[in-house]
């Protein structure tokens, strides 16, 4: 398998700076915890959060939703081992991608039956053509052609994670 590169380095890290402007102007002053869903999303938290310059708590969240390889959906199983408590604080919700929605929509459910004050979403990517769920993110790095990604944190089987850059896997 090879990896075509689709959004180099240099744009995520523009992107994301851009972002981080936005949410520390929007947030300023506010409760803000940035919760982010793990594992996909760990990268662009580390680089998100040096660009949002405001005072602010972050949490972790694990959601894996154990579909096959590269498609079909299945269950989400919601591991909160790590979650913070986000009673009466302002949730700014971050996941990798936005592929069918599924999984933001049941997280930001989730987050607001823990008593959040406010429950917002970002994603570093939004597939088209792929939403099942109706969710718009507050916060969207890229959109991207429905092609399955891996690199800046999103995996293929566990792997590619480390690559610097989003690009696109052929098999
Ligand atoms: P959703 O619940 O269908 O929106 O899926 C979101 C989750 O599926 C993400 O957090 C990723 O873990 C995974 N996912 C969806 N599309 C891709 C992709 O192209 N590459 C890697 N992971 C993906
Ligand atoms: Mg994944």
């Amino acid at each position: 398998m090879s990896v075509d590169v689709l959004i180099p380095e240099a744009a995520i890290r523009d992107r994301l700076r851009e972002l981080g402007g936005e949410v520390a102007r929007d947030y300023a002053g506010k409760p803000l915890t940035i919760v982010a869903v793990l594992t996909g999303s760990l990268i662009a938290l580390a680089d998100l959060i040096r660009a949002v310059d405001v005072p602010h708590r972050i949490g972790l969240v694990h959601a894996s939703s154990y579909r096959g390889a590269t498609t079909t959906a299945s269950t989400l199983v919601i591991n909160e081992t790590l979650a913070p408590d986000v009673a009466d604080r302002d949730v700014l919700l971050l996941d990798d991608i936005l592929d069918t929605g599924q999984t933001l929509a049941a997280l930001v459910d989730h987050i607001a039956q823990r008593g959040a004050k406010s429950v917002r979403t970002a994603v570093l990517l939004r597939k088209i053509g792929r939403q099942t769920v109706p969710i718009e993110p507050d916060y969207c790095g890229f959109t991207i052609p429905d092609a399955f990604v891996v690199g800046y944190g999103l995996d293929y089987d566990d792997d590619y994670r480390h690559l610097p850059y989003v690009g696109v896997l052929k098999t």
